[in-house]
């Protein structure tokens, strides 16, 4: 009988330790700023949007101020949405605060190779960094130039004579340019296979890392689940796979057509030093991977949003174009030389930080000088399918979970500004594509 009491005893403390354990799970501590209330379990997760989380933010930023927590199951967000909060804590200190926090779900699926977003303490993230940083400073920006004027001559012909794939030209425009930097390899096709397949792959990387996937860094002990009763193991398969296949056709590449007096791609170059670098081959094709990765979506998703935008104001378009014409006229093509004299342009394409920020700047500024100099844009009647303004929630994508901010296909109508114009791009595509400038 007393044991049964005891057992009892030590049954019911056990069951009330266990669930003021989990109650705890989702509390708010009280050093943290303050936030949206929280529920026991999911904190914040039950009131966190699915889709445009960045709305929400802005949303919360009038509530609780400049700099506010989430509770994210387990986990804790700190939300800064005030730029002096933003600079004293990420710049002024940023030894304290430069990491990032560990990603299992993308650890897993790129076998921990994949070193954008690593946290700064990884081993790969370091060597990897090391080994592109010399070719995106702005003097090794400048001499890709080259590239970037080679290739938008192809998307200003492209658009020429097929206005209505706007989106694949594009696309073609900013993936061929970093194929090209990083393995040595354009790809002038839009609909090639290596296109086709990175867009299929790279929507479903962001379904695989998304915590709707995959919620397992939200709740960590779900790393535990057995392989079989986890649905996004397959998902993570399926995009190792894809992925993979991607980088290593680009690695094959790089490696074969080494030598020969052309100058060197970044992996070209990154391979002759992988041994001081200490990284491995595999290592290598990722991270010329992740530069694809990194850097196709974002440009070209930033250069249709400025169009859709620009549609969106003519008044602005008209500004930039009379710009554009003041400074060039239509007898030549636009520069990557005349960015500087092009304020207004400059002022609508502005860049956040990466290491990137160079070259995705100058390769804003190129496309969308030369687009805006060669072509007229204005929204087709049916290009939200209703007499509305264009908005956010319904005009842009969701597939890609927060990995870039993409329109949906538009309809726009794209017509050249002259007959003048339209022959500059021809003559230029000629020149830059028929000879080896
Ligand atoms: C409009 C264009 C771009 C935008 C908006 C953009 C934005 C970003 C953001 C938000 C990050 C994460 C930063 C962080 O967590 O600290 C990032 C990282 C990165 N971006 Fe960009 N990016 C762009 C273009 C590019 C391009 C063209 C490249 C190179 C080809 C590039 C290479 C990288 C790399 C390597 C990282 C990882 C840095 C690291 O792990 O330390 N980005 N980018």
């Amino acid at each position: 009988m007393g044991d049964a009491r005891l057992y009892t005893f030590a049954f019911v403390v056990g069951v009330a330790w266990l669930v003021v354990k989990l109650m705890r799970i989702g509390r708010r501590d009280r050093a943290l700023p303050p936030g949206p209330p929280t529920i026991p379990l999911l904190g914040n997760l039950h009131v966190l949007p699915r889709k445009f989380v960045f709305l929400k933010f802005s949303e919360w930023k009038k509530e609780y101020g400049g700099i506010y927590s989430l509770k994210l199951a387990n986990a804790t967000a700190i939300v800064l949405s005030d730029m002096r909060i933003v600079k004293e804590l990420l710049d002024d200190r940023s030894s304290e605060t430069s990491s990032r926090p560990y990603f299992y779900a993308l650890e897993v699926l790129a076998k921990g190779f994949f070193f954008v977003l690593a946290t700064s303490d990884n081993p790969v993230w370091r060597a990897s960094r090391k080994s592109i940083q010399p070719f995106f400073s702005v003097q090794a920006t400048d001499a890709h130039v080259r590239i970037m004027e080679r290739e938008s001559s192809v998307l200003l012909h492209d658009v020429l004579h097929n206005p209505n794939d706007l989106t694949s030209h594009i696309i073609r425009y900013t993936f061929s340019s970093i194929t090209d930097l990083a393995f040595g390899k354009r790809v002038l096709k839009p609909d090639s296979p290596e296109i086709l397949n990175f867009r299929s792959y790279i929507r479903t990387f962001a379904k695989a890392v998304s915590p709707e996937a995959a919620p397992v860094d939200l709740i960590p002990i779900l790393r535990y689940v057995p392989d079989f009763l986890a649905p996004w193991m397959k998902l993570w398969c399926e995009t190792q796979t894809q992925q993979r296949s991607l980088y290593f056709s680009f690695l094959d590449h790089a490696e074969r057509t080494t030598g020969g007096g052309k100058e060197k791609s970044i992996i070209q170059t990154t391979l002759e030093q992988r041994r001081e670098l200490g990284l491995t081959r595999e290592m290598v094709a990722y991270t010329g991977g992740a530069l694809l990765d990194a850097g196709t979506e974002t440009i070209a998703t930033t250069t249709r949003s400025l169009l859709l935008c620009l549609m969106s104001r003519p008044a602005c378009l008209k500004k930039a174009q009379e710009e554009i014409d003041d400074l060039i006229g239509d007898k030549r093509l636009p520069l990557a030389s005349d960015i500087d004299a092009l304020p207004y342009i400059q002022a609508l394409i502005k860049e956040r930080l990466c290491p990137g920020i160079h070259f995705a700047g100058t390769s804003l500024n190129v496309a969308v000088m030369r687009l805006i100099w060669a072509f007229d844009f204005s929204l087709g009647d049916d290009f939200s399918g209703a007499d509305r303004p264009w908005m956010l929630e319904d005009d842009y994508e969701d597939d890609m979970k927060g990995i870039a901010l993409a329109p949906k296909e538009y309809f726009c109508k794209v017509t050249p500004r002259s007959a003048e114009r339209a022959k500059v791009i021809e003559d230029c595509y000629n020149l830059y594509n028929n000879s080896d400038v």
